[in-house]
């Protein structure tokens, strides 16, 4: 058969190939650039509300903890917004002609609610669940920052997949004590800022509630605690009737608890990962566990 390109037309469509191909791969590069940009992500930005609510001052100011305002957080998959009720609780007494709350006695008037914008906002087709989070030893500022610092609220990271993954595949660096979900400054244990837990001898399935964790050396905390070092357990003490103090379990006088102190986050959150029953990475990044 006759040939109906000439050789000079072969090279030109290598050329051609190779320029398309680069044309491809920076799309690609751009695309993904731009996909994880702050301007796509949102993170950093602080959105428009209706009323320039300021965490700082409510929180870091007021003293206000988090579940006053967002209820759910510790039970359901939603951590919550709250109704205009929580607001005028306060502010029926407090800048009660302030120009800036009009929408909140607006709403409190003609009992429509405030309409928040999203900070965080996940495509539906993501499965997140606030409580497994936080009774499973993973603090608010893991994920939303230093909240208590924030005069607008912002989105602190991406919350892109593999930020998730990147916490799935290794708990163990942000795991800490339940006690401690709600403490904004929280930074892990160190030799200056030592831990203590000790898991509590409670019948029947060990649950996060069931291991005991405390910033202040349990041996000193005074006679009724009658702490006993073990040499051969270095920073292993075993004390007994721990019930006295907070008062908040009662344990029988025979139990004793073997605290272990931790100097490190490596440690303790290894710890944490036996203690809470935390799954393998393996099961944590299959597709299903967020895609189902
Ligand atoms: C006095 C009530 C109040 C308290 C206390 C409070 N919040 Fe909020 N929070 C709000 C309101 C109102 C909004 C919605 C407006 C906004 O985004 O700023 C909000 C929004 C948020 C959001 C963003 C929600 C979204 O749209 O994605 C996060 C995250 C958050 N709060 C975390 C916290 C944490 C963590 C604490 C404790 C350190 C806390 N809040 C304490 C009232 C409160
Ligand atoms: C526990 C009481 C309390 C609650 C609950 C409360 N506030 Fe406040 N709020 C205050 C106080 C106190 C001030 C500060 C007044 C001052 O010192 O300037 C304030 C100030 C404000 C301001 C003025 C700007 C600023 O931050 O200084 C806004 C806006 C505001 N609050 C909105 C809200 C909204 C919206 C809610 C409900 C989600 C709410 N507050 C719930 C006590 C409260
Ligand atoms: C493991 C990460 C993680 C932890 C820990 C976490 N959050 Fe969130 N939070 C998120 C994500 C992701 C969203 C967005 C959820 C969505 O769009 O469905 C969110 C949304 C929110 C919202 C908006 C309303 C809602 O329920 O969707 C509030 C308020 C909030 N978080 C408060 C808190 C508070 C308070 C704590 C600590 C007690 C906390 N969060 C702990 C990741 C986390
Ligand atoms: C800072 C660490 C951390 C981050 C970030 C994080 N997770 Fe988790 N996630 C955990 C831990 C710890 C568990 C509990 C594991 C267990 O119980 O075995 C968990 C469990 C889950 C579960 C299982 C819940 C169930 O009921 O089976 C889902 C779903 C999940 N995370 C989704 C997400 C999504 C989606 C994101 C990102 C938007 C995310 N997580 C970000 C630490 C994290
Ligand atoms: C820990 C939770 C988690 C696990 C596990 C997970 N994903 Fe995702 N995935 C997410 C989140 C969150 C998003 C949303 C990302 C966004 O909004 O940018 C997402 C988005 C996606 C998307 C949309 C495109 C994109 O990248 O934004 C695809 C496709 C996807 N996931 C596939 C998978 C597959 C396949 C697996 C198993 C190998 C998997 N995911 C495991 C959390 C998870």
């Amino acid at each position: 058969m006759a040939q109906i390109f000439d050789r000079s037309s072969n090279s030109l469509a290598r050329i051609s190939l190779v320029l398309s191909g680069i044309i491809v791969i920076s799309l690609g590069v751009t695309l993904n650039y731009l996909q994880r940009s702050p301007w796509v992500t949102r993170q950093g930005q602080r959105a428009d509300q209706p009323v320039p609510f300021s965490h700082r001052h409510h929180v870091q100011g007021l003293g206000l903890q988090c579940q006053y305002c967002h209820t759910s957080v510790e039970k359901s998959s939603y951590a919550g917004i709250p109704p205009t009720k929580t607001c005028i609780n306060c502010h029926a007494q407090i800048w009660t002609n302030a120009d800036l709350l009009a929408p909140v006695r607006n709403s409190w008037a003609t009992g429509q609610s405030v309409v928040w914008t999203k900070v965080h906002d996940l495509p539906d087709y993501v499965y997140f669940n606030h409580s497994v989070h936080v009774n499973k030893g993973i603090g608010c500022s893991s994920c939303h920052g230093r909240v208590d610092e924030m005069p607008l609220m912002y989105q602190e990271n991406t919350l892109q997949m593999e930020w998730c993954l990147n916490c799935h595949r290794n708990p163990a660096k942000n795991l800490r004590p339940t006690s401690q979900i709600y403490q904004m400054a929280w930074q892990g244990p160190s030799s200056s800022a030592p831990v203590w837990c000790a898991s509590k001898d409670v019948p029947g399935v060990p649950t996060a509630q069931t291991v005991n964790c405390t910033l202040k050396d349990p041996a000193s905390n005074g006679a009724q605690l009658a702490a006993l070092e073990i040499p051969s357990l270095a920073g292993t003490y075993q004390v007994a009737t721990a019930s006295a103090g907070s008062g908040a379990v009662s344990l029988p006088a025979a139990a004793a608890l073997h605290y272990t102190k931790f100097t490190d986050q490596d440690a303790l959150g290894k710890y944490l990962i036996v203690q809470y029953h935390i799954r393998p990475p393996h099961e944590l990044t299959s597709c299903d566990t967020c895609h189902r």
